[in-house]
């Protein structure tokens, strides 16, 4: 990645509508009020500031890898390098979602303008995979075959995908990019009182599994506490294998037969062959364009930017910024966009490399406008009537997100996981991480939801060797070929609508990238039919919805966005979520 080429001088870009911030709640205020001082995106009166700097700025879910991404900048690394040294760190520091034992997408933007690139590893499915594997013999799905059996797990991509970015982008040796997380692993660090809570509340599930009940709970069962250190030497062997051998330390060898064993005791798939053919692939981004900006996310076999882009191109057929943010008219016209879009998701999109999927013609303008169509302005459309369109002609939650920007301009947006928080409960005996329960993304049988509600139909289907398909938005916007927003985010069906809403509160609604991250959000993903808002919505807008016939529903918090935005003077501004408490966004 090149080094030498600094942004040109841009305006900064901060003011907030205050109107906008009126609507943020009290209890949103005080969970950022309650956040770790080392955020340095902090509240004060009623707008949220994002952390600035000049020359590098990292937003992730945790401190400490914010801390060692941030260091690799200081020390003269780029975005890739310090992304990379993230990944790995947050494989030891947050377990239930950082990982080297999943897969995800990076996507990465250079500042010299040339066309931005998607590293695309997702997990594979084992060769001996089976689109019947998760039905019985009459053909109903069997629940959590697919979620918590060894049957779950997809072949890892992680530390392929990592180690391929490095190479292609990076100027660290894989080796020192994952020195701290080995430290971090070998030494320990202080618990968290959310790593705490977390191991508390999958108690059940996950000391099922001796070997993870052994990783990650005390010899006597009870949880970690927080200001407790908690060490991880199995793992740290592991990475060490890693950083000795490269790739081949994880896909082969002593790593590669811990993993096999694991799945022979336990009527696991994954093979040797299935790891040592494991390869991650260069892919383009979905390209759109929103309002002059231009956006760039993944491409299948996520689903994530191409709903994104078909939702944006929708809305932008209304004067979103005029009707306010989160007001009713606002969240009627996004909800009938989502209702759209995750209904086309449930036909169309699926692995690339074993289905077409009509790229174009969902990311259309003139689609969109077909959909708009469609659109009332005074009356929601049920669900029941809405049904995959017809985009023209083929052509050939528990996750994380990362942000980075080095001083060059180059930008890393990485969204990566195991599926749920923990993945499938199971460590890799010996080996001292968990296997995610990615096998779940697929269909188990078209027609039938996922985990997260999901339809999925034929183009999504189990075949051996097939990527399932993903929410995972890793998202670049750019302005006039410059950077200028890296979003993305967790929450499994709601990651499309988290990082679109981002996008929207920057671009539609002014806002400075914490108070865009901060904000009440809302999502909507066809079925089930409602509207699911966060905290933060005025009742009068919630009655306004339901005169409408919107179905509308309190839900937990949603996602958990971590940004940096470029100001036109080049100044970064980071922002990270208070819906996580262990976020921070840090520059320098
Ligand atoms: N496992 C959630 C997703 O990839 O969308």
């Amino acid at each position: 990645m090149d080094r030498g080429l600094h942004q040109q001088p841009r305006k900064t870009r901060l003011t907030g509508r205050s109107g906008a911030l009126r609507a943020l709640t009290l209890s949103l205020c005080l969970s950022t009020l309650a956040m770790p001082v080392f955020s340095q995106a902090i509240l004060e009166g009623e707008r949220f500031h994002p952390a600035s700097a000049s020359h590098g700025m990292v937003a992730t879910s945790h401190t400490l890898a914010t801390e060692v991404a941030l260091k690799v900048l200081e020390n003269g690394g780029n975005a890739v390098d310090a992304a990379v040294t993230a990944g790995f760190a947050l494989a030891v520091t947050q377990p239930r979602s950082g990982n080297i034992g999943g897969g995800g997408f990076m996507l990465i933007s250079k500042g010299d303008g040339s066309e931005p690139e998607a590293i695309d590893y997702r997990e594979k499915a084992p060769t001996g995979a089976t689109e019947t594997m998760y039905q019985d013999e009459s053909g109903e799905v069997v629940k959590n075959r697919s979620r918590f059996t060894h049957l779950a797990a997809g072949v890892p991509g992680t530390v392929a995908g990592l180690a391929m970015a490095l190479d292609r982008h990076g100027t660290l040796p894989l080796k020192q990019a994952l020195a701290p997380a080995i430290k971090l692993a070998k030494d320990g660090f202080i618990v968290p009182q959310r790593f705490s809570e977390g191991l508390e509340q999958a108690r059940e599930r996950l000391q099922r599994w001796p070997a993870t009940q052994a990783t990650f709970y005390k010899e006597d069962g009870s949880a970690w506490q927080a200001g407790e250190r908690f060490r991880q030497p199995e793992l740290a062997a592991t990475l060490q294998r890693i950083a000795d051998e490269g790739v081949k330390g994880f896909y082969q060898g002593e790593t590669a037969q811990l993993i096999v064993e694991e799945m022979e005791r336990h009527g696991g798939l994954i093979t040797q062959q299935d790891l040592e053919g494991y390869q991650p692939v260069v892919r383009a981004p979905v390209h759109g364009s929103y309002r002059g900006y231009d956006i760039f996310s993944m491409s299948p076999p996520s689903s994530g930017g191409t709903h994104i882009v078909q939702i944006l191109n929708i809305l932008e057929g209304y004067p979103i910024s005029e009707l306010g943010h989160n007001s009713a008219d606002t969240i009627h016209y996004m909800a009938e966009a989502m209702k759209l879009a995750y209904a086309d998701r449930s036909e169309y999109l699926g692995d690339t490399d074993y289905v077409d999927v009509p790229l174009k013609g969902l990311t259309s303008k003139l689609y969109a406008e077909e959909l708009r169509q469609d659109i009332k302005p005074d009356k929601a459309r049920p669900a029941g009537e809405i049904g995959p369109g017809q985009p023209p002609g083929y052509e050939s939650p528990e996750t994380t997100h990362f942000s980075v920007v080095d001083k060059w301009g180059n930008a890393v947006s990485n969204t990566y996981t195991i599926n749920f928080s923990y993945g499938s409960g199971i460590t890799v005996q010996g080996a001292g991480f968990l296997l995610n329960n990615e096998m779940d993304d697929f269909s188990a049988k078209p027609g039938v939801p996922n985990a997260y509600g999901l339809i999925g139909g034929e183009a999504n289907k189990v075949e051996p060797g097939k990527r399932m398909l993903s929410s995972m938005s890793p998202t670049i916007v750019r302005k006039d070929d410059r950077n200028f927003l890296v979003t993305g985010s967790p929450g499994g069906s709601r990651i499309i609508t988290t990082t679109l809403q981002v996008i929207m509160n920057v671009i539609d609604h002014d806002m400075n990238i914490q108070t865009a991250v901060s904000a009440p959000r809302i999502h909507h993903q066809w079925l089930p039919d409602e509207i699911r808002i966060e905290q933060g919505i005025s009742p009068d807008t919630i009655r306004l919805l339901e005169n409408r016939g919107h179905k509308v529903v309190t839900n937990s918090a949603m996602g958990a966005i971590q940004s940096i935005m470029i100001g036109e003077d080049g100044t970064l501004y980071g922002g990270a979520d208070p819906r996580r408490s262990t976020s921070s966004a840090m520059g320098y």
